[in-house]
């Protein structure tokens, strides 16, 4: 099954047409949307028991992405040809804009503290940590900024943060040029952080950025069908026949509605059993739809967001609300960590009749194997970040969609010095290329990747 971005890939890569791209991303959501209309359970009760028993969709991420065999654990490790970023595919110029903008926001900040903490979350392997503070403590930004960023270079320290235990021995290695280089060795620290529930020690003043965080983070998707709302639950079960053991009414409402999983429909705990017994690659998953009268609590978490009401009538979401549940929990963690600061959040928002979420929700979900598990990510909704930021009294400094930030900050690309073409290089995996190669090579690179911004909203948020 091809995944949403990969189609866009190819369309980008020159390895599809316009054409094309359409009518394969249309053929993706027709089918997940059809999938979804002959796979709800409306009687209540057999709702009920069935909710009980699955996984929640945020859930079943949690496992897939964070799990010791999930994809941000075991499979990722951010190389070249892993998962291309803005980060690393437009190192160092994406960092060196971010870091720009970071510091108009700050210095235009009238509750700034001079007493700063930079903090990366969901930094992955640190590509944009890297780049945006190299930029901060090397080059000459606006001479009007000087005195300020002086001091903001003798005096910041630096958080680098993600949940994974991998992205600390990959944050080690990435990071280590920029310690040594500007002696941050007490003022730098990789630390593991889940940025859905941490409290620092707390600080005067953040600058708090991300890149990609928010769509790794749980998401419940809400479709509707016919005008009615549906949340997904995600069931596991056998490959084989007869691995399930004990019946319960969980798994006999399973097989009622869905006969081809009598007798393979798996209880969370047998499912656990599975994968510490190192046989993971014999269960699957199935995603299934229950109305939301059946799943109380998340139909009062639609009911209160005026984001999900209007942009479940909102064309452009094709009946399918990503709801984010990490959010609120996000902006309370950093709000007990700082006393003022900003927060910068870059992310992808629903294109293209939203066919990646759609893919996301349901086939994606079919053809999942902890075995070689795949990227499970949502297209954010950003009208839904500015409400629960505005609730959590947070004022939205800044929001632009990122090709126009990086155009603002174009002048960057005519300063790139060797070093800088060396940067990308390495991050990209050419570093056999030779001085004289460098330019040409760079520039067809961020050719390539820049078009993806398309996708992209960059948002501020001040406290
Ligand atoms: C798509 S990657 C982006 C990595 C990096 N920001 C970049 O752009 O190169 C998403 C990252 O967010 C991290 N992440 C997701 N949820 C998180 C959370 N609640 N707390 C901390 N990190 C999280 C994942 O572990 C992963 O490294």
């Amino acid at each position: 099954m091809l995944y949403g971005n990969e189609i866009l890939r190819d369309f980008y890569l020159g390895k599809t047409t316009e054409e094309d791209l359409r009518r394969r991303e249309k053929q993706v959501r027709n089918t997940a949307q059809e999938y979804a209309k002959a796979n709800t359970v409306e009687e209540y009760q057999a709702a009920s028991l069935i909710r009980n028993g699955a996984y929640s969709y945020s859930e079943f991420q949690e496992l897939g992405l964070y799990a010791p065999q999930g994809f941000f654990e075991k499979t990722i490790d951010f190389s070249p040809a892993s998962m291309p970023l803005m980060p690393q595919t437009l190192s160092p110029f994406f960092g060196k804009c971010i870091s720009e903008l970071a510091m108009m926001l700050y210095l235009s900040d009238s509750d700034r503290a001079t007493d700063v903490t930079f903090m990366g979350i969901g930094a992955g392997r640190g590509f944009l940590d890297h780049d945006l503070i190299d930029h901060l403590m090397t080059v000459k930004m606006n001479p009007e900024w000087e005195d300020e960023v002086n001091r903001l270079r003798r005096t910041s320290e630096f958080l680098v943060t993600d949940r994974t235990d991998r992205s600390q021995t990959l944050l080690e290695e990435e990071l280590t040029d920029v310690i040594q280089t500007h002696q941050l060795r007490d003022r730098l620290k990789i630390m593991r952080v889940d940025a859905t529930g941490f409290e620092l020690e707390r600080k005067p003043y953040g600058i708090v950025y991300g890149n990609e965080i928010l769509d790794n983070m749980p998401v419940e998707p809400i479709i509707k069908i016919d005008e009615v709302l549906y949340g997904v639950v995600v069931v596991p079960y056998a490959e084989v026949m007869e691995i399930a053991d004990e019946e319960s009414d969980y798994k006999r409402a399973v097989g009622e509605r869905f006969p081809e999983l009598k007798g393979r429909t798996l209880s969370k705990d047998e499912a656990r059993r599975l994968i510490e017994a190192g046989t993971m690659g014999l269960i699957k998953f199935k995603p299934v739809l229950i109305p939301l009268h059946s799943l109380p609590d998340l139909g009062e978490k639609v009911e209160n967001s005026s984001a999900a009401q209007s942009n479940l009538k909102n064309p452009d979401y094709e009946d399918l609300y990503p709801l984010q549940a990490g959010l609120t929990p996000m902006l309370r963690s950093i709000r007990k960590s700082f006393s003022h600061g900003i927060i910068i959040l870059i992310d992808y928002h629903p294109v293209h009749g939203n066919t990646h979420n759609w893919n996301q929700a349901v086939s994606s979900v079919l053809n999942f194997s902890l075995k070689d598990p795949h990227d499970l990510d949502f297209q954010i909704d950003f009208d839904q970040v500015k409400e629960e930021a505005s609730r959590e009294e947070m004022e939205v400094r800044y929001f632009s969609p990122q090709n126009e930030t990086l155009r603002t900050f174009s002048s960057i690309l005519n300063t790139l010095t060797l070093k800088d073409m060396q940067r990308w290089a390495k991050a990209n995996g050419y570093g056999n290329l030779t001085s004289a190669q460098l330019p040409t090579a760079i520039k067809n690179g961020y050719s390539i990747f820049l078009p993806f911004s398309n996708f992209h909203n960059i948002i501020c948020l001040s406290f």
